[in-house]
């Protein structure tokens, strides 16, 4: 058997005691497997004396992750700190320019560094590695990067927060509200520290940069990617699409289009009898559209620290079965250096099917107004359901009514210029709910 490959693991929260319990569980099994032994032999942490679920005695403490990167004795430099700067960045980096190769599990590193840290990497024939970086345990980048290599890919979405389809999912199944369900995800584990990363779809956005990079072969734009949350879906948003015949998920979805890459995270409804609509709970879901392969939709636990601990384990026994020898893998799957700048699709050029749920006050005209100011812009109305509150009496017939209209395909600048006219019409008795439909 050959030499040990030697790990250093900055970073032992969730993810981290995880991926260290199963190197230890799994020794033997790997070592088989990858020909060598794979040794933990230095770790760091915020908090040496934090209890925590696992064993660490006999590996090297640094109080500092850079210095743990820049240790002679570790071959590889596994990164688990998160964020996108600060020690993760500074970490990253050490271990490259000391020639080490790197496991990171850090989309917001990679979405916002991910081209400059690909081309450290490849420049010294080091492997930059990060499947658990999206879509926790689901082999995606593998897949996209190496397996998928001989495709056109026209299209990359799916439910890539396991929070968000955690949430939707509770408040589907048992009809509860929005903060119950994320205290839930909170208390399981699967919320990222600050949950607003999750509700509000920015580790989405993360995700869905990586994986434009991969599809595409672009260079890496995160801030410029549509990004809407979930914080303001309601019972109400669910039922109504539940009865029109839908579920509402979080999608983030890249697509080409004829004026650039349309890049966008909002929630959506998905026809009850897609594939992507039963994709329950913490799993996440990644679709391609490829034009050897045609459609790929890949599902799995993405989430969660065994399931993020398989995919960071199979990146390091990647590069345990690979070495010594040269690295000719680009990370993003094309070369660093040939990554190309892209032109991004306006959101307002989106062309789709949309959902509207308005609170109109019941007067007479009302219903023709919003009609005439949909036609106007030329939106085709598919079907028009109006849930009738039976809470109006001959001395308040103006109560609220809730009406829920579904278009045709349209244009985003064509919807948002309806809204403007509705809004100034007065007959909304609350502000508008709009959620794009995707086929
Ligand atoms: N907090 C993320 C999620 C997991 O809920 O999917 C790590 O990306």
């Amino acid at each position: 058997m050959s030499e040990p490959l030697r790990l250093g693991i900055a970073g032992l929260g969730t993810v981290g005691a995880s991926l260290v319990r199963v190197l230890k569980e799994k020794h033997n099994f790997l070592a088989a497997r990858c020909g060598r032994p794979i040794e933990v032999v230095a770790v760091s942490a915020r908090d040496r004396k934090r209890k925590r679920d696992c064993d660490i005695s006999g590996m090297r403490w640094y109080d500092d992750p850079v210095e743990l990167a820049a240790d002679s004795e570790v071959d590889v430099f596994v990164e688990l700190i998160g964020g996108d700067d600060g020690p993760a960045d500074e970490s990253v980096r050490r271990a490259l320019e000391s020639g080490k190769h790197v496991v990171t599990a850090n989309k917001a590193l990679l979405a916002r560094h991910g081209v400059e840290l690909a081309e450290m990497a490849e420049e010294k024939g080091l492997l930059l590695n990060f499947e658990a970086a999206v879509a926790g345990g689901i082999p995606i980048i593998k897949a996209m990067r190496e397996t998928l290599t001989a495709n056109t890919i026209t299209r990359v979405f799916g439910i890539l927060n396991g929070t968000c389809n955690y949430i939707l999912t509770r408040m589907e199944l048992e009809g509860l509200g929005y903060q119950e369900c994320l205290a839930d995800a909170q208390r399981l584990g699967y919320a990222e520290a600050d949950p607003t990363f999750d509700v509000e779809g920015y580790d989405t956005a993360h995700k869905l940069a990586i994986l434009t990079s991969l599809a595409f072969g672009t260079q890496i734009a995160s801030d410029k990617i549509y990004v809407e949350g979930i914080s303001n879906i309601t019972p109400a948003d669910i039922q109504a699409a539940a009865d029109l015949g839908y579920r509402i998920k979080l999608l983030g979805v890249a697509q080409k289009t004829d004026t650039g890459i349309e890049q966008r995270v909002h929630p959506t409804l998905v026809p009850v009898d897609a594939p992507i609509a039963q994709i329950h709970g913490v799993t996440n879901a990644v679709a391609i559209d490829g034009d050897i392969v045609g459609q790929l939709v890949l599902s799995g636990p993405g989430a969660g620290g065994m399931a993020t601990a398989s995919a960071v384990a199979g990146d390091i026994a990647d590069i345990a079965k690979s070495l010594p020898g040269p690295q000719t893998v680009p990370s993003l799957g094309t070369p660093a250096e040939k990554l190309q700048p892209y032109e991004q699709a306006r959101m307002r050029a989106h062309e789709g099917g949309y959902f509207i749920r308005l609170s109109l006050n019941d007067r007479a005209g009302a219903f023709a107004s919003i009609a005439s100011r949909m036609a106007e812009q030329d939106i085709s109305l598919q079907s028009i359901v109006q849930h009738r509150t039976g809470q109006e009496t001959d001395d308040s017939p103006e109560t609220a009514q809730p009406v829920i209209l579904v278009t045709h395909r349209t244009t985003e600048s064509a919807i948002r210029a309806a809204f403007e006219k509705i809004g100034a019409d007065g007959h909304l008795a609350a502000k508008p709910q709009m959620i794009r439909i995707e086929q």
